[in-house]
C-alpha cells in the first residue's frame, strides 16, 4: 500500500481518497507510528500529510531521519513537506506571514519532477504560517510563491519530494496531476486499484474466511453499504448467504421494493423479508418527541431483526446447518476513525427469540472495510447493482419517522411518501441529484394553514423542501435550486397530494439548523 501518515489534520483521508482516485491502494497511519512499524507494513511509497501544528511548536510531531533511508519514495504535504525538509537538514523559518487560501506558485528549474506537464503558473491551496527557506542538500527547489520561497522541492536520486500546498484539495489547480507524477511516475507505481480488482480480492478473501460450508447472514437496509457488502459476499458464497430485510414501514415510495425486487434480480441473493409495519406503527403511536421516536425504532428494530435472524437460523438448523458468520457494511473511515484497530472482535447477538441459546456468536465478515464511500459505489456498479440503490442519497434509519413532525400514523406516512416521491422524481428529472446531497422532504403534521383550492377554502398541511449541498453532513448549506423547478414541485404536490395545501423551502445552513428537522 501506500501509507498516509497522519500528522492530525483532517487532510489524511481526503489524501487517501485521492491515492485511491489515481488507482492505488493507501491506508492511513497515525504519526505516533515509528518508522519501523510503517515499514513493517511493506510500503510502495509514504505521503507524510498537513497538520495543525508548526514545527517548532511544542510537542510538534516528528519525522524520524530514517524514514528517508528505506528507499521507499515519500512525499510531504504542507506539515510533511516542512518537517521533511527539516529532518533532512534544511532550513525552516517562522516567518511572520501566514498565507492561507489560494496562492499562485511559479515553477523553477529544469527537471520539474512531481510538477512535470503542468503550467509554468498554477492556483494552489495554501495553509501555513511557517515556510522553508532553505531545501536540504541534494534538493531542487520545483516551485516558490510569495509566502514561502521554497514552495516544493525533490531529490529525484532519493525520491523525495514535498509540496508546501495542498494537492489534495479541489481548489488546488492540478493537485490530483502532482500526485499521479509521485505514484505514477515518481515511484512507478502500476495503477490497478479498479472495482474489478477489489470485487476479485475481495471474493478471495471471503470464500477463504467463510470457508466451504460456512453460511452468512446479512441485513439489508435499503441502504448502499449493506446492499453492496450483500451483493459481494452473494458473489463469493453464493446462496449460502440469507438476507434479512425489516420491513419497518418508515421507507419511501418503491424502496422496499427495490430491496425485494431490483436487489434480489441484480444479485440472485436468497432473501428473507419481515414485514414489521404494524409493529412500529403501534410501538410510535400517541408519541411525537424526536429523541424518543428514534430510541423506540432502535429498539423495536433489533427486536425485529433478531426475530427475523432467528427464523432464518432455526431454519438453516432444521436441515442440519449452523450460520457462523455476520456481514457487516463497515466502511473505511468508521475503522479510521475508531482508531484503525485491526480484526474487529467476534460481536454477542443477543438471542430471547425462538428459544436460540444465548450465547451465540457471530464471526463478522466485514467486505467494505478498506473502502471509501465512492469506492463503495464503485463496487456496487461493478456487482450489477441498480443505479437506484448504488447512487441513493443518504437517508436516516428512522426514516420518515423522523420526517413527520408530530405522531407518526400510515396516513401521514402515505401522504409524506407522495410528497417526496414527486419531489425526488423532479429533482432526478432536473438531473440534479449528484449536486444535491440530499432532500428532506417534511410533513409538519401538526400545523395547519388555510388555503384556497378549486373555488374551497383548505386547512391543510405544510411540507417543507430541505435540499442540501454537503460534503459529510457535519456542516451544509441550503441549495440554491432553479426556481422553475421549485415551482414545479410546489405545484405538483399540491394538486396531486390530498391534504397538503402549502410547499415551503428551508433557506438555513448547518450550523445552526441540522439537515434534518427532528
Ligand atoms: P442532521 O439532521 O444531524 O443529520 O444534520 C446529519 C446526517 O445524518 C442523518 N441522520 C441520521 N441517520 N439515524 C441515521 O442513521 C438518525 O437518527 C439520523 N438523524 C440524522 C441525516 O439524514 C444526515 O445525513
Amino acid at each position: 500500500p501506500v501509507i498516509v501518515v497522519d500528522y492530525g489534520a483532517q487532510y489524511a483521508q481526503l489524501i487517501a481518497r485521492r491515492v485511491r482516485e489515481a488507482n492505488i491502494y493507501s491506508e492511513i497511519v497515525p504519526h505516533t507510528h515509528t518508522t519501523a512499524q510503517i515499514l513493517e507494513k511493506n510500503p510502495a511509497a509514504i505521503i507524510l500529510s498537513g497538520g495543525p501544528s508548526s514545527v517548532y511548536a511544542e510537542g510538534a510531531p516528528n519525522v524520524g531521519a530514517d524514514l528517508f533511508e528505506a528507499g521507499v519514495p515519500v512525499m510531504g504535504i504542507c506539515y510533511g513537506f516542512q518537517a521533511m525538509a527539516r529532518a533532512l537538514g534544511g532550513t525552516v523559518e517562522k516567518t511572520g506571514l501566514r498565507e492561507y487560501g489560494a496562492t499562485n506558485a511559479t515553477a523553477q528549474g529544469e527537471s520539474r519532477s512531481i510538477l512535470k506537464g503542468l503550467p509554468a503558473e498554477q492556483n494552489v491551496w495554501m495553509s501555513h504560517g511557517d515556510a522553508v527557506s532553505q531545501a536540504p542538500e541534494g534538493f531542487e527547489v520545483l516551485a516558490t510563491t510569495a509566502g514561502a520561497p521554497v514552495a516544493a522541492f525533490a531529490d529525484s536520486e532519493r525520491k523525495l519530494y514535498g509540496v508546501q500546498w495542498h494537492p489534495e484539495v479541489k481548489h488546488s489547480d492540478y493537485g490530483q496531476r502532482i500526485l499521479e507524477n509521485f505514484l505514477h511516475n515518481e515511484a512507478g507505481l502500476e495503477p490497478v486499484w479498479t472495482a474489478g480488482n477489489i470485487v476479485e480480492e475481495q471474493v478471495a478473501k471471503i470464500r477463504e474466511q467463510i470457508g466451504e460450508n460456512g453460511r452468512a447472514i446479512c441485513g439489508l437496509s435499503g441502504g448502499v453499504d449493506s446492499a453492496v457488502a450483500a451483493a459481494i459476499v452473494q458473489k463469493a458464497i453464493g446462496d449460502r448467504l440469507t438476507c434479512v430485510f425489516v420491513n419497518h414501514g418508515l421507507l419511501r415510495q418503491d424502496e422496499a421494493e427495490q430491496v425485494e425486487r431490483d436487489f434480489v434480480a441484480s444479485t440472485g441473493a436468497k432473501l428473507y423479508v419481515a414485514n414489521e409495519q404494524e409493529r412500529f406503527l403501534s410501538a410510535l403511536a400517541g408519541v411525537t418527541d424526536p429523541e424518543e421516536k428514534r430510541k423506540i425504532i432502535g429498539r423495536e428494530f433489533i427486536r425485529a431483526f433478531e426475530a427475523a435472524e432467528a427464523a432464518v437460523l432455526n431454519d438453516a438448523a432444521a436441515s442440519g446447518e449452523k450460520v457462523g458468520f455476520l456481514v457487516q457494511g463497515t466502511l473505511y473511515p468508521d475503522v479510521v476513525e475508531s482508531g484503525g484497530g485491526e480484526g474487529a472482535a467476534n460481536i454477542k447477538s443477543h438471542h430471547n427469540v425462538g428459544g436460540l441459546p444465548e450465547d451465540l456468536e457471530f464471526e463478522l465478515v466485514e467486505p467494505l472495510r478498506t473502502l471509501f464511500k465512492d469506492e463503495v459505489r464503485a463496487v456496487g456498479a461493478e456487482l450489477g447493482l441498480p443505479a437506484e440503490i448504488v447512487q441513493r442519497q443518504p437517508f436516516p434509519g428512522p426514516g420518515l419517522g423522523i420526517r413527520i413532525i408530530g405522531e407518526v400514523t400510515e396516513e401521514r406516512l402515505e401522504l409524506l411518501r407522495s410528497a417526496d416521491a414527486i419531489a425526488r422524481a423532479e429533482l432526478t428529472a432536473a438531473g440534479l441529484d449528484q449536486e444535491v446531497w440530499q432532500m428532506p422532504v417534511v410533513l409538519l403534521a401538526d400545523v395547519r394553514s388555510v388555503g384556497v383550492q378549486g373555488d374551497g377554502r383548505t386547512y391543510g398541511h405544510p411540507i417543507v423542501l430541505r435540499p442540501v449541498s454537503s460534503e459529510d453532513a457535519m456542516t451544509a448549506d441550503w441549495s440554491r435550486l432553479p426556481y422553475d423547478l421549485l415551482a414545479r414541485i410546489s405545484n405538483r404536490i399540491t394538486n396531486e397530494v390530498d391534504g397538503v395545501n402549502r410547499v415551503v423551502l428551508d433557506v438555513t445552513s448547518k450550523p445552526p439548523g441540522t439537515i434534518e428537522w427532528e
